[in-house]
């Protein structure tokens, strides 16, 4: 929807774009064409949720939108489509995109490795947890001291696992959500999992990241190629990750 005045007096998202902005959408979208028919693109999207107890978790601030943007353009692009969401996902699940639902970081890897196998692409947009409860309690934890500490174990790093196994022609791409030294940060992460791509974005800077409608990247290639996008919309940055990839393809 277009951005302005509305009919109930109120003014913000929602206004029917004009005519000839929908056209163009449209020719632009047939004039992409099936770019990916043929191609198996698997994604992961959205926060994992580690469980402490029946009722509480570890959780992160992820809300998926990123990668099901992603999906969904790969999807229109024609190619056949795996998301794999996280635990704290609360999105739809996209038409004509298969879904896997997970919950934590080990169940995450368990339906990626398996997908992964035959993918051509794999973009890997989920945030998923460093660590997870050592212990998960089976019963709700009763609250009793002053202080109740909890111990973390590392979960696996899923992308760099598919670094280690990649396929010659398998296209692996990253993101990377800092807080500071975003570039630096980003292409020792590039390197050290053995991506093609990354998609490295500030968290600290506002309408970018985390649960927001927008997004403010920087695309890095393996080459050593940076591209700095403005601030888009998700499905506008989704679009430039996907042409990235398919300029690495031909
Ligand atoms: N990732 C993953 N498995 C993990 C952690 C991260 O597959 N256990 C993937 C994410 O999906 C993302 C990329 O690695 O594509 C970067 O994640 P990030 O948390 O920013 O990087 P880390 O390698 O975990 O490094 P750090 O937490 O030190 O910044």
């Amino acid at each position: 929807p277009a951005t302005g005045h509305l009919a109930c007096g109120g003014s913000g998202v929602g206004r029917l774009p004009e005519p000839a902005d929908i056209v163009r959408e449209m020719e632009e979208t047939q004039a992409r064409g099936k770019t990916l028919a043929g191609k198996k693109v698997l994604v992961t999207a959205g926060g994992t949720l580690e469980a402490i107890d029946p009722v509480r978790f570890i959780g992160n601030r992820s809300s998926g939108k990123m990668g099901y943007a992603v999906a969904q353009e790969a999807a229109q692009r024609g190619a056949e489509v795996v998301l794999v969401a996280g635990g704290t996902v609360a999105l739809a699940d996209p038409p004509g995109i298969r879904v896997l639902h997970t919950e934590s970081a080990l169940a995450m890897r368990e339906a990626v490795l398996q997908e992964a196998a035959d993918a051509a692409v794999v973009i890997k947009a989920a945030a998923v947890a460093d660590y997870r409860p050592k212990e998960r309690a089976k019963q709700k934890i009763k609250k009793n001291d002053a202080e109740l500490t909890l111990v973390l174990e590392k979960n696996p790093d899923i992308l760099m696992e598919l670094g280690a196994r990649k396929r010659e022609t398998q296209i692996l791409v990253g993101f990377a959500a800092e807080t500071q030294n975003l570039l630096a940060y980003a292409q020792e992460k590039l390197k050290k999992k053995n991506l093609d791509l990354i998609v490295a974005n500030d968290v600290t800077c506002p309408d970018a990241g985390f649960n927001t409608e927008t997004n403010l990247v920087k695309i890095i290639g393996r080459d050593g190629s940076i591209k700095e996008l403005p601030l888009l919309s998700k499905q506008k940055v989704a679009k430039t990750i996907l042409d990235a990839i398919e300029s690495l393809q031909k």
